[in-house]
Protein backbone atom coordinates (compact mmCIF):
# COMPACT_ATOMS: atom_id res chain seq x y z
CA UNK A 1 0.00 0.00 0.00
CA UNK A 2 1.15 3.46 -0.70
CA UNK A 3 1.93 5.26 2.49
CA UNK A 4 1.24 8.56 0.50
CA UNK A 5 -1.18 7.61 -1.82
CA UNK A 6 -4.88 9.14 -1.17
CA UNK A 7 -6.22 5.65 0.60
CA UNK A 8 -6.27 6.42 4.04
CA UNK A 9 -4.98 3.78 6.54
CA UNK A 10 -6.10 2.57 10.16
CA UNK A 11 -3.16 3.55 11.83
CA UNK A 12 0.65 4.77 10.96
CA UNK A 13 3.13 6.12 12.10
CA UNK A 14 4.17 9.40 12.55
CA UNK A 15 7.81 10.22 12.56
CA UNK A 16 7.76 13.73 12.04
CA UNK A 17 9.94 14.49 15.33
CA UNK A 18 14.15 13.86 15.85
CA UNK A 19 13.57 10.51 14.43
CA UNK A 20 16.50 11.21 11.38
CA UNK A 21 18.52 13.08 13.54
CA UNK A 22 18.82 10.42 16.68
CA UNK A 23 19.41 7.53 14.40
CA UNK A 24 21.63 9.16 12.11
CA UNK A 25 23.31 9.63 15.41
CA UNK A 26 23.60 5.99 16.24
CA UNK A 27 24.69 5.10 12.87
CA UNK A 28 27.85 7.78 12.95
CA UNK A 29 28.83 6.27 16.52
CA UNK A 30 28.61 2.93 14.95
CA UNK A 31 26.46 1.56 18.24
CA UNK A 32 23.71 0.36 15.70
CA UNK A 33 23.30 -3.39 17.41
CA UNK A 34 21.66 -4.03 21.12
CA UNK A 35 23.79 -1.57 22.90
CA UNK A 36 24.58 1.91 23.02
CA UNK A 37 23.20 5.18 24.39
CA UNK A 38 20.05 5.29 23.36
CA UNK A 39 18.97 1.75 24.81
CA UNK A 40 19.38 3.23 28.55
CA UNK A 41 17.93 6.92 27.18
CA UNK A 42 14.64 5.64 25.87
CA UNK A 43 14.32 2.74 29.30
CA UNK A 44 14.80 6.15 31.49
CA UNK A 45 12.31 8.29 29.07
CA UNK A 46 9.45 5.51 30.03
CA UNK A 47 10.48 5.30 33.12
CA UNK A 48 9.80 8.95 33.84
CA UNK A 49 6.64 9.36 31.72
CA UNK A 50 4.90 6.43 33.46
CA UNK A 51 6.65 7.09 36.54
CA UNK A 52 7.84 3.43 36.91
CA UNK A 53 10.47 2.35 38.74
CA UNK A 54 12.73 0.47 35.78
CA UNK A 55 12.46 -0.92 32.35
CA UNK A 56 13.71 -3.07 29.85
CA UNK A 57 13.20 -2.75 26.17
CA UNK A 58 13.15 -5.90 23.89
CA UNK A 59 12.33 -7.03 20.09
CA UNK A 60 8.73 -6.88 20.68
CA UNK A 61 5.82 -6.84 23.17
CA UNK A 62 5.28 -10.37 22.35
CA UNK A 63 8.93 -11.28 23.87
CA UNK A 64 8.13 -8.77 26.41
CA UNK A 65 4.83 -10.65 27.47
CA UNK A 66 7.15 -14.11 27.34
CA UNK A 67 9.84 -12.55 29.53
CA UNK A 68 7.36 -11.84 31.97
CA UNK A 69 5.77 -15.01 32.57
CA UNK A 70 9.20 -16.52 32.93
CA UNK A 71 10.52 -13.99 35.56
CA UNK A 72 7.14 -14.02 37.31
CA UNK A 73 7.57 -18.00 37.88
CA UNK A 74 4.98 -19.37 35.26
CA UNK A 75 6.16 -22.97 34.34
CA UNK A 76 5.02 -25.61 32.47
CA UNK A 77 1.10 -27.03 33.52
CA UNK A 78 0.41 -24.00 35.43
CA UNK A 79 -2.63 -21.74 34.02
CA UNK A 80 -3.12 -18.42 33.44
CA UNK A 81 -6.37 -16.72 33.10
CA UNK A 82 -6.29 -14.31 29.93
CA UNK A 83 -8.78 -12.42 27.96
CA UNK A 84 -10.35 -13.49 25.19
CA UNK A 85 -10.56 -10.50 23.56
CA UNK A 86 -7.39 -9.41 22.51
CA UNK A 87 -4.84 -9.30 19.68
CA UNK A 88 -3.32 -13.22 20.01
CA UNK A 89 0.11 -12.03 21.11
CA UNK A 90 -1.26 -11.73 24.63
CA UNK A 91 -1.66 -15.61 24.76
CA UNK A 92 0.93 -16.99 22.66
CA UNK A 93 3.41 -16.90 25.22
CA UNK A 94 1.42 -18.49 27.67
CA UNK A 95 2.12 -21.41 25.82
CA UNK A 96 5.51 -20.80 25.00
CA UNK A 97 6.16 -21.96 28.75
CA UNK A 98 3.98 -24.67 28.88
CA UNK A 99 1.52 -23.11 30.77
CA UNK A 100 -2.72 -23.43 29.96
CA UNK A 101 -4.93 -20.73 28.94
CA UNK A 102 -8.30 -20.14 30.68
CA UNK A 103 -10.56 -17.26 28.41
CA UNK A 104 -12.69 -14.56 30.40
CA UNK A 105 -15.40 -12.47 28.81
CA UNK A 106 -14.80 -8.65 28.37
CA UNK A 107 -17.37 -5.93 29.68
CA UNK A 108 -18.47 -2.93 27.56
CA UNK A 109 -15.32 -1.57 27.93
CA UNK A 110 -13.84 -4.46 25.74
CA UNK A 111 -11.45 -5.22 29.26
CA UNK A 112 -11.30 -8.93 30.71
CA UNK A 113 -14.75 -8.59 32.92
CA UNK A 114 -13.95 -8.74 36.39
CA UNK A 115 -17.25 -9.41 37.85
CA UNK A 116 -17.22 -12.73 35.76
CA UNK A 117 -13.24 -13.29 36.67
CA UNK A 118 -14.58 -13.01 40.51
CA UNK A 119 -17.10 -15.65 40.02
CA UNK A 120 -14.77 -18.25 38.26
CA UNK A 121 -12.43 -17.86 41.21
CA UNK A 122 -15.23 -18.51 43.87
CA UNK A 123 -17.23 -21.32 42.38
CA UNK A 124 -15.09 -22.59 39.68
CA UNK A 125 -11.67 -22.59 41.90
CA UNK A 126 -10.96 -24.55 44.92
CA UNK A 127 -8.89 -21.77 47.19
CA UNK A 128 -6.93 -23.23 50.25
CA UNK A 129 -5.90 -20.16 51.42
CA UNK A 130 -2.51 -20.02 49.43
CA UNK A 131 -3.14 -21.97 46.20
CA UNK A 132 -6.42 -21.67 43.81
CA UNK A 133 -6.94 -24.76 41.50
CA UNK A 134 -9.33 -24.99 38.76
CA UNK A 135 -11.85 -27.97 39.65
CA UNK A 136 -12.31 -28.78 36.48
CA UNK A 137 -8.23 -29.65 35.05
CA UNK A 138 -7.15 -29.32 38.68
CA UNK A 139 -4.21 -27.27 37.37
CA UNK A 140 -3.20 -24.05 39.99
CA UNK A 141 -3.78 -20.81 38.43
CA UNK A 142 -1.06 -18.47 39.05
CA UNK A 143 -1.62 -15.39 36.27
CA UNK A 144 -3.54 -13.21 34.85
CA UNK A 145 -3.02 -11.42 32.24
CA UNK A 146 -5.25 -7.81 31.51
CA UNK A 147 -5.28 -6.17 28.59
CA UNK A 148 -5.33 -2.55 28.51
CA UNK A 149 -7.66 -2.85 25.17
CA UNK A 150 -7.64 0.32 22.59
CA UNK A 151 -5.67 2.52 25.31
CA UNK A 152 -9.23 1.84 27.56
CA UNK A 153 -8.79 0.80 31.02
CA UNK A 154 -11.23 -0.22 33.46
CA UNK A 155 -11.39 -1.69 37.42
CA UNK A 156 -7.64 -1.97 37.87
CA UNK A 157 -8.63 -1.49 41.34
CA UNK A 158 -10.48 -4.28 41.99
CA UNK A 159 -8.68 -6.49 39.80
CA UNK A 160 -5.61 -6.07 42.16
CA UNK A 161 -7.88 -6.96 45.05
CA UNK A 162 -8.83 -10.08 43.65
CA UNK A 163 -5.30 -10.78 43.10
CA UNK A 164 -3.83 -9.72 46.22
CA UNK A 165 -6.77 -12.24 47.89
CA UNK A 166 -6.22 -15.42 45.70
CA UNK A 167 -2.32 -15.03 45.75
CA UNK A 168 -2.22 -14.60 41.81
CA UNK A 169 0.50 -12.14 39.61
CA UNK A 170 -0.71 -9.88 37.57
CA UNK A 171 0.89 -9.09 34.12
CA UNK A 172 -0.61 -5.78 32.95
CA UNK A 173 -0.42 -6.23 28.63
CA UNK A 174 -0.34 -2.25 27.77
CA UNK A 175 0.96 -2.89 24.42
CA UNK A 176 -1.70 -0.45 23.40
CA UNK A 177 -2.41 1.87 26.52
CA UNK A 178 0.97 4.13 26.67
CA UNK A 179 0.16 7.12 28.31
CA UNK A 180 -3.64 6.38 29.60
CA UNK A 181 -4.13 6.84 33.43
CA UNK A 182 -6.73 7.52 35.87
CA UNK A 183 -7.87 11.11 36.79
CA UNK A 184 -9.33 10.06 39.70
CA UNK A 185 -10.42 7.21 42.32
CA UNK A 186 -7.78 5.34 44.26
CA UNK A 187 -5.68 5.01 41.25
CA UNK A 188 -5.50 8.32 40.67
CA UNK A 189 -2.26 9.40 38.58
CA UNK A 190 -1.24 5.84 37.98
CA UNK A 191 -0.46 5.03 34.15
CA UNK A 192 -1.62 1.94 32.74
CA UNK A 193 0.94 -1.09 32.90
CA UNK A 194 2.36 0.21 36.19
CA UNK A 195 -0.17 -0.83 38.70
CA UNK A 196 0.65 -4.72 38.63
CA UNK A 197 3.56 -7.00 39.00
CA UNK A 198 4.69 -6.27 35.76
CA UNK A 199 3.47 -4.46 32.49
CA UNK A 200 4.24 -4.91 28.96
CA UNK A 201 4.16 -2.43 26.35
CA UNK A 202 4.58 -2.91 22.32
CA UNK A 203 6.45 -0.11 19.80
CA UNK A 204 4.98 -1.85 16.45
CA UNK A 205 4.50 0.35 13.41
CA UNK A 206 0.39 0.44 14.55
CA UNK A 207 1.17 1.49 18.44
CA UNK A 208 0.96 5.13 19.61
CA UNK A 209 4.53 5.16 19.32
CA UNK A 210 6.81 2.60 17.30
CA UNK A 211 10.25 1.50 17.01
CA UNK A 212 9.36 -0.42 13.76
CA UNK A 213 9.11 -3.35 16.08
CA UNK A 214 10.01 -3.38 19.31
CA UNK A 215 8.40 -3.91 23.10
CA UNK A 216 9.42 -2.98 27.01
CA UNK A 217 8.90 -4.39 30.43
CA UNK A 218 8.36 -2.33 33.38
CA UNK A 219 8.00 -2.90 37.07
CA UNK A 220 8.31 -1.51 40.33
CA UNK A 221 10.44 -4.48 41.25
CA UNK A 222 13.91 -3.64 40.03
CA UNK A 223 15.14 -7.33 40.44
CA UNK A 224 12.06 -8.26 38.45
CA UNK A 225 13.58 -6.03 35.21
CA UNK A 226 16.87 -7.12 36.09
CA UNK A 227 16.01 -10.72 35.40
CA UNK A 228 14.54 -9.33 32.03
CA UNK A 229 16.93 -8.20 31.17
CA UNK A 230 19.16 -10.47 31.49
CA UNK A 231 17.41 -13.37 30.19
CA UNK A 232 16.89 -11.09 26.91
CA UNK A 233 20.93 -11.21 26.83
CA UNK A 234 21.11 -14.55 26.54
CA UNK A 235 21.62 -14.86 30.22
CA UNK A 236 24.79 -13.72 29.90
CA UNK A 237 26.38 -14.86 33.32
CA UNK A 238 30.22 -13.27 32.32
CA UNK A 239 30.63 -11.27 29.16
CA UNK A 240 34.57 -12.00 29.15
CA UNK A 241 34.60 -15.96 29.11
CA UNK A 242 30.86 -16.69 27.82
CA UNK A 243 29.22 -18.05 31.27
CA UNK A 244 25.59 -18.60 30.61
CA UNK A 245 23.87 -20.72 34.09
CA UNK A 246 20.36 -20.31 32.50
CA UNK A 247 18.74 -20.70 28.85
CA UNK A 248 18.13 -17.39 27.88
CA UNK A 249 17.31 -15.36 24.58
CA UNK A 250 18.17 -12.60 22.04
CA UNK A 251 15.09 -10.70 22.91
CA UNK A 252 16.87 -7.31 23.01
CA UNK A 253 16.03 -4.20 21.28
CA UNK A 254 18.42 -2.32 18.85
CA UNK A 255 20.17 1.26 19.63
CA UNK A 256 19.16 2.11 16.28
CA UNK A 257 15.28 0.84 17.51
CA UNK A 258 15.93 2.46 20.48
CA UNK A 259 16.98 6.02 18.71
CA UNK A 260 13.32 5.89 16.89
CA UNK A 261 11.89 5.32 20.39
CA UNK A 262 13.50 8.30 21.90
CA UNK A 263 12.23 10.50 19.33
CA UNK A 264 8.97 9.02 19.37
CA UNK A 265 8.16 9.37 23.61
CA UNK A 266 9.35 12.75 23.13
CA UNK A 267 6.27 13.77 20.67
CA UNK A 268 4.04 11.45 22.80
CA UNK A 269 1.77 13.89 24.31
CA UNK A 270 1.12 15.71 21.35
CA UNK A 271 0.05 12.05 19.57
CA UNK A 272 -2.74 11.97 22.34
CA UNK A 273 -3.74 15.52 21.95
CA UNK A 274 -4.80 14.97 18.36
CA UNK A 275 -5.77 11.64 18.99
CA UNK A 276 -8.47 13.22 21.25
CA UNK A 277 -9.08 15.79 18.92
CA UNK A 278 -9.93 13.56 16.40
CA UNK A 279 -11.98 11.19 18.48
CA UNK A 280 -13.98 14.06 19.50
CA UNK A 281 -14.07 15.27 15.97
CA UNK A 282 -15.38 12.29 14.34
CA UNK A 283 -18.24 12.84 17.10
CA UNK A 284 -19.22 16.57 16.34
CA UNK A 285 -19.62 14.83 12.57
CA UNK A 286 -22.49 12.44 13.91
CA UNK A 287 -20.31 9.03 14.17
CA UNK A 288 -21.21 7.49 17.53
CA UNK A 289 -17.92 6.10 18.54
CA UNK A 290 -18.00 3.80 21.33
CA UNK A 291 -16.98 6.01 24.14
CA UNK A 292 -14.00 5.48 26.72
CA UNK A 293 -14.04 5.24 30.70
CA UNK A 294 -14.35 8.87 31.32
CA UNK A 295 -12.36 8.37 34.38
CA UNK A 296 -8.93 8.01 33.26
CA UNK A 297 -7.39 10.05 30.71
CA UNK A 298 -7.00 7.61 27.81
CA UNK A 299 -4.53 7.87 24.84
CA UNK A 300 -7.26 7.32 22.74
CA UNK A 301 -5.13 4.81 20.43
CA UNK A 302 -8.07 2.95 19.03
CA UNK A 303 -11.61 4.52 17.34
CA UNK A 304 -14.31 1.80 17.90
CA UNK A 305 -17.75 2.06 15.79
CA UNK A 306 -20.96 -0.63 16.38
CA UNK A 307 -22.75 -1.75 13.32
CA UNK A 308 -25.08 -4.53 12.41
CA UNK A 309 -23.37 -4.60 9.28
CA UNK A 310 -19.76 -5.07 9.78
CA UNK A 311 -18.50 -6.95 6.58
CA UNK A 312 -20.46 -4.52 4.27
CA UNK A 313 -19.64 -1.82 5.89
CA UNK A 314 -15.60 -2.52 5.73
CA UNK A 315 -16.18 -3.36 1.83
CA UNK A 316 -18.17 -0.23 1.42
CA UNK A 317 -14.92 1.98 3.19
CA UNK A 318 -12.38 0.05 1.35
CA UNK A 319 -14.22 0.88 -1.85
CA UNK A 320 -13.89 4.62 -0.62
CA UNK A 321 -10.27 3.93 0.28
CA UNK A 322 -10.79 4.13 3.90
CA UNK A 323 -9.03 1.15 5.57
CA UNK A 324 -11.38 -0.14 8.91
CA UNK A 325 -10.88 -3.71 10.49
CA UNK A 326 -12.88 -5.73 12.61
CA UNK A 327 -12.68 -6.49 16.13
CA UNK A 328 -10.12 -9.54 16.76
CA UNK A 329 -11.45 -13.02 16.03
CA UNK A 330 -12.23 -14.05 19.68
CA UNK A 331 -9.06 -16.15 20.64
CA UNK A 332 -11.14 -18.77 22.47
CA UNK A 333 -11.98 -19.74 18.90
CA UNK A 334 -9.30 -19.94 17.25
CA UNK A 335 -8.07 -23.04 16.32
CA UNK A 336 -4.90 -23.31 19.00
CA UNK A 337 -6.93 -22.53 21.85
CA UNK A 338 -10.24 -24.12 20.78
CA UNK A 339 -9.88 -26.76 23.48
CA UNK A 340 -8.95 -24.52 26.16
CA UNK A 341 -11.04 -23.42 28.97
CA UNK A 342 -13.03 -20.91 28.32
CA UNK A 343 -15.77 -18.83 30.99
CA UNK A 344 -18.78 -17.66 29.90
CA UNK A 345 -18.21 -16.04 27.15
CA UNK A 346 -20.76 -13.69 25.70
CA UNK A 347 -19.91 -10.30 25.53
CA UNK A 348 -16.71 -10.43 23.49
CA UNK A 349 -19.27 -12.66 20.38
CA UNK A 350 -21.39 -9.88 20.48
CA UNK A 351 -18.58 -7.29 20.02
CA UNK A 352 -17.03 -9.11 17.39
CA UNK A 353 -20.01 -8.87 14.87
CA UNK A 354 -20.11 -5.90 15.39
CA UNK A 355 -17.37 -4.01 16.13
CA UNK A 356 -15.10 -2.11 13.36
CA UNK A 357 -12.34 0.25 14.53
CA UNK A 358 -12.09 3.21 11.99
CA UNK A 359 -8.84 5.32 11.09
CA UNK A 360 -7.24 6.89 14.18
CA UNK A 361 -3.11 7.79 12.82
CA UNK A 362 -2.24 10.92 14.32
CA UNK A 363 -1.13 12.24 10.71
CA UNK A 364 -5.08 12.09 9.96
CA UNK A 365 -6.36 15.68 9.40
CA UNK A 366 -9.85 17.32 10.06
CA UNK A 367 -10.30 17.07 6.46
CA UNK A 368 -9.98 13.17 6.23
CA UNK A 369 -12.12 12.68 9.51
CA UNK A 370 -15.07 14.79 7.70
CA UNK A 371 -14.63 12.47 4.93
CA UNK A 372 -14.61 9.18 6.32
CA UNK A 373 -17.45 10.49 8.47
CA UNK A 374 -19.61 11.76 5.49
CA UNK A 375 -18.88 7.80 3.40
CA UNK A 376 -19.56 6.50 7.19
CA UNK A 377 -23.59 8.53 7.16
CA UNK A 378 -24.15 7.57 3.58
CA UNK A 379 -23.82 4.20 4.63
CA UNK A 380 -26.19 3.35 7.06
CA UNK A 381 -27.61 4.19 10.90
CA UNK A 382 -24.78 3.36 13.53
CA UNK A 383 -26.36 1.26 16.47
CA UNK A 384 -26.31 3.66 19.56
CA UNK A 385 -23.87 2.83 22.78
C1 LIG B 1 -2.83 -6.18 23.18
C2 LIG B 1 -1.54 -6.55 22.49
N1 LIG B 1 -0.72 -7.41 23.11
C3 LIG B 1 0.45 -7.76 22.55
C4 LIG B 1 0.85 -7.25 21.34
C5 LIG B 1 2.13 -7.73 20.77
O1 LIG B 1 3.08 -6.76 20.58
P1 LIG B 1 4.20 -6.94 19.44
O2 LIG B 1 3.53 -6.86 18.12
O3 LIG B 1 5.13 -5.81 19.69
O4 LIG B 1 4.84 -8.27 19.66
C6 LIG B 1 0.03 -6.33 20.67
C7 LIG B 1 0.35 -5.68 19.40
O5 LIG B 1 0.97 -5.94 18.52
C8 LIG B 1 -1.21 -5.99 21.25
O6 LIG B 1 -2.04 -5.14 20.64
Amino acid sequence: MNYKSDFIQLSIPNLSGNEICYVNDAIKTGWVSSVGEYVLKFENAVCSYIKAKKAAVCQSGTAGLHLSLIVLGIKKNDEVIVPTVSFIATVNPVKYVGAFPVFMDCDDSFCMDVVKLKKFLEEECIFDGRIVKNKVSKRRIKAIIVVHVFGNMKNMCELLNIAKFYNLKIIEDAAEALGSFYKEGKLKGKYAGTMADIGVFSFNGNKIITTGGGGVVVSNNINLINQVKFLSTQAKKDSIYFIHDEIGFNYRMTNVQAAIGLAQIEQIENFIKVKTRNYNFYKECGVNLIPFNLRIRSNYWFYSYLTEERDDLINYLLKNKIQSRPLWFPIHLQKCYKKSQSYKIKKALWFWKRVINLPCSTNLSKDMVFKISTILKKFNKPLSF
